[in-house]
């Protein structure tokens, strides 16, 4: 059977992530199908000049499914992290459809990585880690590729999750805010995942981890600091104290408000070690180009109209 990759479906093509994968894969050639619940309220978003077809699936129906992933060769899942237990079923339908490989809603903490489960972000993660130890199980039946991206670059300023929030002029910075993290801008997520498509024997069985760059607060807080000429109004908060604030939140059954500050501790605390090293980055391998921080920031800032002209 050839490993050659040409037609895709995307579930969740119409989100946050799934957006930009989808008109990474456009771009790189592929014939996309997004599926979409049949009660789903998401826009449908358009990808000129690249036309795209949409395609309604019952997640709770195996033959939906079945008959939705017929003649696909690779399935690409970007569901909302919430919903990612539905993928064990959406593995089963693309078996039995004959799928040749499956790209797992990951998209961010590297979820594989050496001590990861015994941290309480990695409990909030546990789905994730069950949906590859499920695809490791089939490798007789279907192929994948996990993916980690680190905090999606521009997302996270536009929601103030790394901590810096240029709209209001703030910076809530973790311990020392010296600490490297990695971040991909969702443009580059697309590509990647195109790039894996289009070389599936180099990606067959793996888990790969991406960034566009490592970045620290500090950093980023110069950086918005230059490009806006403007000062940031900046707090300190030690990631002892987040992680308590989690907890609480954790009790309370606020899951998300908890993962926020897990993540907040996971990335940005001093010593938490998680940037992207250098052999461990499919970069090279999938030839992908890394970014300059500086660029990808004035690129944020201008698209939400935050320079002056
Ligand atoms: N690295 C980061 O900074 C970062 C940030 C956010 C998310 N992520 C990760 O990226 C992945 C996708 O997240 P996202 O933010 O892009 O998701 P999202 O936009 O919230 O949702 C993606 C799509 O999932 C579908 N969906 C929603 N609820 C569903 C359900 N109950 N069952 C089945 N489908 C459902 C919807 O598509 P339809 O309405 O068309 O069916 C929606 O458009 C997740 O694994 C998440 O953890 C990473």
């Amino acid at each position: 059977m050839s490993s050659t990759i040409n037609t895709v479906a995307v579930l969740g093509g119409t989100g946050n992530i799934g957006t930009h994968i989808v008109r990474g894969l456009l771009v790189g050639g592929f014939t996309v199908t997004i599926l979409t619940r049949a009660n789903s309220s998401s826009p449908r978003p358009t990808f000129d000049p690249y036309p795209v077809r949409f395609l309604e699936v019952d997640y709770s129906s195996p033959s939906s499914l079945a008959s939705a992933f017929q003649g696909q060769d690779a399935v690409v899942s970007t569901i909302a992290t919430g919903a990612v237990q539905e993928q064990m079923k959406v593995i089963d339908a693309a078996i039995e459809a004959g799928v040749k490989r499956f790209v797992p809603s990951e998209f961010g903490v590297h979820t594989r990585k050496e001590g990861v489960e015994k941290t309480k972000l990695g409990g909030l993660l546990e789905g994730k880690r069950a949906v590859v130890d499920y695809l490791i199980s089939k490798e007789g039946d279907i192929s994948w590729t996990g993916l980690s991206t680190g905090l999606f670059f521009d997302s996270a300023l536009s929601k103030g999750l790394a901590g810096i929030n240029v709209k209001n002029g703030t910076a809530t910075i973790v311990d020392s805010g010296n600490e490297l993290w990695p971040a991909s801008l969702r443009s580059h997520v697309g590509r990647t995942v195109s790039e894996i498509l289009r070389h599936p024997d180099l990606t067959k069985n793996q888990y790969l981890a991406t960034a566009s760059f490592n970045v620290s607060q500090n950093q980023l807080v110069k950086l918005v600091e230059e490009l806006t000429g403007k000062k940031l109004e900046v707090t300190n908060v030690s990631s002892k104290d987040i992680l308590q604030q989690g907890d609480e939140k954790l009790n309370k059954g606020d899951y998300i408000g908890a993962f926020v500050a897990f993540l907040q501790v996971h990335f940005l605390a001093d010593g938490a070690g998680n940037k992207l090293e250098e052999q461990e980055s499919a970069n090279e391998k999938l030839r992908l180009q890394t970014e300059d921080v500086k660029a990808a920031l004035r690129g944020w800032l201008e698209s939400e109209g935050l320079l002056a002209a």
